[in-house]
C-alpha cells in the first residue's frame, strides 16, 4: 500500500512507501519488545478474568512484531495481521515462523477502513470479529479518524476490547547540546515533523478533522471504560547497534522530508549526525541515547 498525496501545501511530500520501510518497523518493534509484551500482559488485565481470548486482531500491523507477542501471550489465541501492504505482511509470516508460531499467526491483506466491514466471526470474508483489537500507529493515517474507530469497535465481539496506540510523547535521543550546531536541535526536529504530520493528515483521502480527544472517540464509538495507560521505553547511552541503526535511519527519513524547513546550521547538523565516519555521528557518538513513550488509549465492547 503506498499513501498517495498531491500535495498542494508546497514542496514537502508527505507520500509514505510502507514496503520501503519495512526494516525500520521491525527494527523499532524488536526495540520496543519490552513494551509490547508489558503491554500484552495488561491488555489481558483489562478484560474480564473469565472471558477466553480465542482471536486476537493486529490492525495495521506492519511487520508483524506486536501480532507475534499477542500469539506468545494468549496461548489460545488464533492472532491475525491486518495491513494494506504484502511486503510487510509477507515479514509478519517469516517472523511467526522463525519464532514457531506459524500455526498461531495468520495475515489478511486489507485496505483500512473499508477493509473492516463484512464478513463472518472467522473472517471467512473480511477481517471477522475478535475478543482483542489491537491498532498501533495506523487509525492516524486514516482520513476518518472516528469513522476508523467506529470500525474498530464494530468487530470486537461482546466483552472484547479495543486498543489504539496513538500518541505519548515524541522520542528524545539527544541531550540539549551535542557539541555541534545550535542547542536544541530535538525540539526544532519536532516542531518541523509536527508540521509534517499535519500536511499528512490533510492529504489523506477523506481527511476529516476531530480533537484528538481518544477516550472520548472510543466512547463515541459505543465503548465504556475507556481510559488509557502509557509506557516507557527507557535506553539509557551508549546505545547498541540495532538502536543506533534505528536512529540512523530516522534522521535519514528527516533529512529526506523535513530538512527544507531547518535552517542551514541544522542541516549542516544532521548531515554531521549522518556522517558513518564522525565520533559525532549517530552511529558512534557515546551520548545517544533512546527515550519514548506510548499511550494506549482502550475501550471495552459490552458484555450483552
Ligand atoms: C506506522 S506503521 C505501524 C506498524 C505497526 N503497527 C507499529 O506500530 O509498528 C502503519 C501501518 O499501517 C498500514 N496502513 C497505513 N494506512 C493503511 C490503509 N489505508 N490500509 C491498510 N493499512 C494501512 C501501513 O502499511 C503500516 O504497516
Amino acid at each position: 500500500m503506498r499513501q498517495h498525496s498531491e500535495s498542494g501545501h508546497g514542496h514537502h511530500h508527505t507520500d509514505i512507501d510502507w514496503e520501503v520501510m519495512a526494516a525500520q518497523l521491525e527494527n523499532s518493534g524488536e526495540l520496543q519488545l519490552p513494551v509490547l509484551r508489558r503491554t500484552a500482559a495488561h491488555l489481558r488485565e483489562l478484560l474480564d478474568p473469565a472471558k477466553e481470548v480465542r482471536r486476537v486482531l493486529d490492525i495495521g500491523s506492519g511487520p508483524g512484531v506486536m501480532t507475534c507477542v499477542f500469539a506468545e501471550a494468549f496461548a489460545d489465541a488464533e492472532v491475525v495481521a491486518v495491513d494494506g501492504t504484502p511486503g510487510l505482511l509477507d515479514r509478519a509470516l517469516a517472523r511467526a515462523e522463525r519464532l514457531g508460531l506459524a500455526g498461531r499467526v495468520a495475515v489478511r491483506h486489507a485496505e483500512l477502513p473499508e477493509g473492516l466491514d463484512g464478513g463472518d466471526e472467522h473472517g471467512e470474508d473480511g477481517v471477522g470479529t475478535a475478543d482483542l483489537v489491537w491498532s498501533s500507529r495506523a487509525v492516524h493515517h486514516l482520513g476518518d479518524q472516528q469513522g476508523a474507530l467506529n470500525a474498530l469497535a464494530g468487530v470486537l465481539r461482546p466483552g472484547g476490547l479495543l486498543a489504539v496506540a496513538e500518541g505519548g510523547l515524541p522520542m528524545r535521543f539527544l541531550p540539549r547540546d551535542i557539541g555541534i550546531g545550535r542547542p536544541g536541535l530535538q525540539a526544532r526536529l519536532d516542531a518541523v515533523q509536527e508540521h509534517w504530520f499535519e500536511i499528512m493528515r490533510a492529504d489523506l483521502p477523506g481527511s476529516t478533522t476531530v480533537v484528538e480527544d481518544w477516550p472520548a472517540m472510543l466512547s463515541r464509538a459505543g465503548l465504556t471504560r475507556v481510559g488509557s495507560f502509557t509506557s516507557l521505553l527507557d535506553l539509557p547511552a551508549p546505545l547498541g547497534e540495532t538502536a543506533r541503526a534505528f536512529l540512523y535511519t530516522h534522521l535519514t527519513w528527516l533529512r529526506e522530508t523535513v530538512s527544507e524547513s531547518l535552517d542551514m546550521e541544522d542541516r549542516k547538523t544532521l548531515d554531521v549526525l549522518l556522517d558513518p565516519g564522525a565520533p559525532e555521528g549517530i552511529l558512534r557518538r557515546p551520548d545517544a541515547f533512546l527515550l519514548s513513550a506510548t499511550t494506549v488509549f482502550k475501550g471495552l465492547r459490552s458484555a450483552r
